[in-house]
């Protein structure tokens, strides 16, 4: 089995903790970096969230870089659903392992560059604000000859948003840098609120989680229960939707997904509307489509997925 070579750039976050500790335990996937960015939290703590969750998930061997402090021209929002750490207000052990001297942008150029050369093509997960990725598609265009696709978390199309009527967070956190990201070329596969919100984390699945999980089982459970008190008033329910580990689920588990292909726009000019996420579903722009935006999901494929990867965490052969 050949790996596939990932990023993954993220801005932890609960659901960010989640993806990351699900792909840690899949060695179909080859982490060649975490790259944490201002967004969920200031970028102080989401590099620090991301080398707690190395130490949690026994991945030090990862390298962590820390990305931008701010997103490209607009003042930072953060999150407003993860508590004051940004990690549901769990009390994980202080990092041991430190962020590695070079930063995030520097890591995705070289990374990039050299797949590039080389005739290889590395896949960027985003689960966050794409500051990086846009500021690193900036300063050396030619980088997107080394990406396989950027699966990102993001955007809202038929459904409304969730940090403005029309918007949704990680692309509201940096509207330019996902514009400049959707421009490129390079090949994106959107997860927005449209598919996340078909997989909602009830109760039950916590206490299922909670149970098959092993060693990492009492942070899982803090973070999930955090998570699934949030978005009771929005949804009329208990239970939170699942954003950002369905981007590992993507890459592992295709099958679970449908998508349908479109020209995705981003409006990074109006204030009413910032960060709105539109799809020419009908090719009225005469442009060509550059997303497979995902619209539906499997969403007990997806549980039953979660579910058998993270119970890894029990087997002995896991740090
Ligand atoms: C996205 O916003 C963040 O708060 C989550 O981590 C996720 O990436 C959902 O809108
Ligand atoms: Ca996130």
């Amino acid at each position: 089995m050949t790996a596939i070579p990932i990023i993954i750039d993220c801005d932890p976050g609960i659901d960010d903790a989640i993806a990351l500790l699900t792909a840690f335990v899949s060695p179909e996937l080859e982490i060649l970096g975490i790259t944490p960015v201002c967004g969920n939290q200031p970028l102080e703590r989401t590099v620090r969230n991301a080398l707690q969750v190395c130490e949690l998930g026994g991945r030090t061997d990862i390298p962590v870089y820390a990305g931008c402090f701010r997103p490209m021209f607009r003042e930072p929002i953060y999150g407003q659903f993860h508590g004051k750490n940004g990690l549901g207000n769990t009390t994980l052990p202080e990092p041991i392992k430190t962020a590695e001297s070079k930063s995030a942008v520097d890591f995705l150029i070289e990374t990039l560059s050299a797949a590039g050369n080389e005739g290889k093509r590395i896949t960027i997960c985003c689960l966050g604000p794409m500051t990086n990725l846009a500021v690193a598609l900036r300063m050396k265009p030619q980088i997107a000859e080394g990406i396989e696709r950027v699966v990102m978390m993001g955007g809202a199309y038929r459904e409304p948003g969730n940090r403005t009527m029309t918007s949704e967070f990680n692309v509201l956190a940096d509207p330019h840098a996902a514009h400049v990201v959707f421009s490129s070329g390079v090949q994106i596969v959107a997860l927005a609120l449209d598919a996340t919100h078909q997989v909602m984390l009830k109760p039950e699945h916590v206490a299922q989680f909670s149970e098959v999980s092993g060693r990492i089982s009492e942070t899982l459970a803090e973070l999930m229960a955090f998570w699934d008190r949030n978005d009771v008033r929005r949804y009329g329910s208990r239970g939170g939707p699942l954003h950002d580990p369905l981007v590992i689920a993507y890459l592992l588990a295709p099958g679970l997904f449908k998508t349908q292909r479109a020209r995705v726009f981003v409006e990074h000019e109006s204030e009413l509307c910032m960060g709105q996420t539109i799809a020419d579903w009908y090719g009225k722009s005469g442009l060509e489509p550059n997303a497979d935006i995902v619209t539906r999901v499997d969403a007990e494929g997806v549980i039953e997925f979660f579910l058998e990867r993270l119970s890894r965490y029990a087997e002995k052969a896991v740090a």
